[in-house]
C-alpha cells in the first residue's frame, strides 16, 4: 500500500495516516476492548458502577497505559458507565444495579500515544424483552456505519446507514453526541454525525482513523446533562444504548482497532 500521504491534512482538517499508525491504533484499540472483555463478568445485580470503575482503572495501571479520561476537561474516572436512562457520559457511583439494568460502559486508553476508544453495552442479571430489542438495533445500527466505511464515501453515507436502520424499527438517534476522529489526540475532526444524508459531509479517504459511537432511544431523541456537568439523560426518561467502535480507513473498506478479542462485544454473547 502506498502510505505517501501520510502527514497530510484535509481541508476539513481531517489527518491522514500511515501503516505505522495503524499498527499503533491497533495496539491501544485490542487493550480497550480487552479491558471491556474481562469486565463483563463483574457486571452483575448488586455491584455498583465505581466497583466497575475501579476494576477498569486497574487493568489500565496493570497493562502499563493511561486512561484517557482521567484529567479531561476535569473527569475523574477511568470509564464512562451509563445506565438505562443515561444516554452518555454517567459518572461512576455508588449506586447498586439491579436485576434488569442495562449500561454502556465506555472506555478510553493510551498506549503508546495512541488512543483506544470502545464502548458497548452490558446487562445486570436479566435482560428484558424491550432493552433487548433496543440494544440489538443499536449493536446492529453500529455495523450499519461500519459498512458504510471505504474510501469515496462520504461521513453523510455513515449517518444516513444508522438513521435509517434506527428509524425504520420506530427508535431515534441522539443528535446532541456524536463520534469524532482520534489518532494522537482523543478528539479531532470530523464530527462523525450517527444521522444525516447520503453523498454529504467530507469523503472518506484511505488512512482516516475515527470513531462511530450511535445512542439510540426508544422514545425521542431529546436529552439534557444534569447538574453535575456529565451526566446526559433522555429527557422523556427513556431507556437509551449505544456502542463505539475505533476504525481506520483500508484502501478496500474498513479496519476495525476495537474488536473484542473474546467475542464478547454484544451482551448476549452467552446465548
Ligand atoms: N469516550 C467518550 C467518547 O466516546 C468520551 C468520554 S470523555 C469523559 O468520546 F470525560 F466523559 F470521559
Ligand atoms: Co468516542
Ligand atoms: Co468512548
Amino acid at each position: 500500500m502506498d502510505d505517501t500521504h501520510q502527514g497530510r491534512i484535509t481541508k476539513e482538517g481531517i489527518r491522514i495516516y500511515s501503516e505505522a499508525d495503524f499498527a499503533g491504533m491497533r495496539k491501544a484499540g485490542a487493550l480497550a476492548a480487552r479491558i471491556l472483555d474481562d469486565v463483563a463478568e463483574l457486571v452483575v445485580p448488586g455491584t455498583t458502577t465505581e466497583a466497575l470503575d475501579k476494576f477498569i482503572e486497574d487493568e489500565v495501571e496493570k497493562a502499563g497505559a493511561t486512561s484517557a479520561t482521567i484529567g479531561y476537561k476535569g473527569y475523574k474516572h477511568a470509564s464512562c458507565i451509563s445506565v438505562n436512562h443515561v444516554v452518555c457520559h454517567g459518572i461512576p457511583g455508588p449506586k447498586t444495579l439491579k436485576d434488569g439494568d442495562i449500561l454502556n460502559i465506555d472506555v478510553t486508553v493510551i498506549v503508546d500515544g495512541w488512543f483506544g476508544d470502545t464502548s458497548r453495552m452490558f446487562v445486570a442479571g436479566k435482560l428484558s424483552r424491550k432493552a433487548e430489542r433496543l440494544v440489538q438495533v443499536t449493536h446492529d445500527a453500529l455495523f450499519k456505519g461500519i459498512e458504510a466505511v471505504k474510501p469515496g464515501n462520504t461521513f453523510g453515507d455513515i449517518g444516513h446507514a444508522i438513521q435509517a436502520y434506527v428509524e425504520a424499527h420506530r427508535m431515534s438517534v441522539v443528535r446532541d453526541f456524536c463520534g469524532h476522529g482520534l489518532g494522537r489526540v482523543f478528539h479531532a475532526p470530523p464530527n462523525v454525525l450517527h444521522y444525516g444524508r447520503r453523498s454529504t459531509g467530507a469523503v472518506l479517504e484511505e488512512w482516516m482513523f475515527f470513531t462511530i459511537e450511535p445512542m439510540v432511544n426508544l422514545g425521542r431523541p431529546e436529552t439534557k446533562v444534569l447538574a453535575d456537568d456529565w451526566t446526559a439523560v433522555t429527557r422523556d426518561k427513556s431507556l437509551s444504548a449505544q456502542f463505539e467502535h475505533s476504525v481506520g480507513v483500508t484502501a478496500d473498506g474498513v479496519e476495525i482497532f476495537t474488536l473484542s478479542p473474546g467475542n464478547k462485544f454484544h451482551p448476549t454473547y452467552t446465548v
